[in-house]
């Protein structure tokens, strides 16, 4: 299969700043797309990409934090415990590292790329991605985690050029 690479959404655009809708259709066009985005991941050299960062406002990412590529489609958190807090970035925001406050452990709820629901739990690095990635599914980004965390609620819609 012919395999592409998708051009990342920058934060400055309006996209990453809007809520995606669920995944309804189980079909090679959303393969096609999802294996688009774990090669833009990768060649990226980025451990998470959500659907919005490739403007395709669709409930959906890939992770891969070094121990396989795992897809979550439509995916919720239903449990997380403990707190961590460490540097983030993202592959829509070259060169910002932010401290941002997660839990230490989630458990996603998510369907695979045929639909079946499945249960994810993820610890450290892992439950960071997972977290970071579904917060791009409602349109929030690292950086307001960040500023809301430090007690300055601010939405990062213009940023200068770098
Ligand atoms: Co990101």
């Amino acid at each position: 299969m012919d395999m592409a690479l998708r051009n990342i959404v920058k934060d400055t655009d309006e996209l990453l700043h809007k809520k995606s809708r669920p995944v309804t259709e189980f079909n090679q066009k959303l393969w096609d797309v999802l294996d688009d985005m774990a090669q833009t991941m990768y060649k990226a050299d980025g451990v998470g990409l959500a659907a919005p960062q490739v403007g395709l406002l669709r409930r959906m990412a890939v992770i891969d934090v070094g121990d396989g590529i795992i897809e979550i489609i439509n995916p919720e958190i239903i449990e997380t415990s403990g707190s961590q807090t460490g540097q983030e970035g993202c592959l829509s925001s070259p060169g910002v590292y932010m401290d941002v406050e997660r839990p230490m452990k989630v458990t996603v709820r998510a369907q695979d790329r045929n639909g079946k629901w499945f249960e994810v739990k993820g610890k450290e690095l892992f439950a960071r991605a997972l977290c970071h990635e579904i917060d791009h599914l409602d349109g929030i980004l690292f950086m307001e985690r960040a500023k809301e965390q430090q007690g300055t609620v601010v939405k990062v819609r213009r940023i200068p050029k770098r």
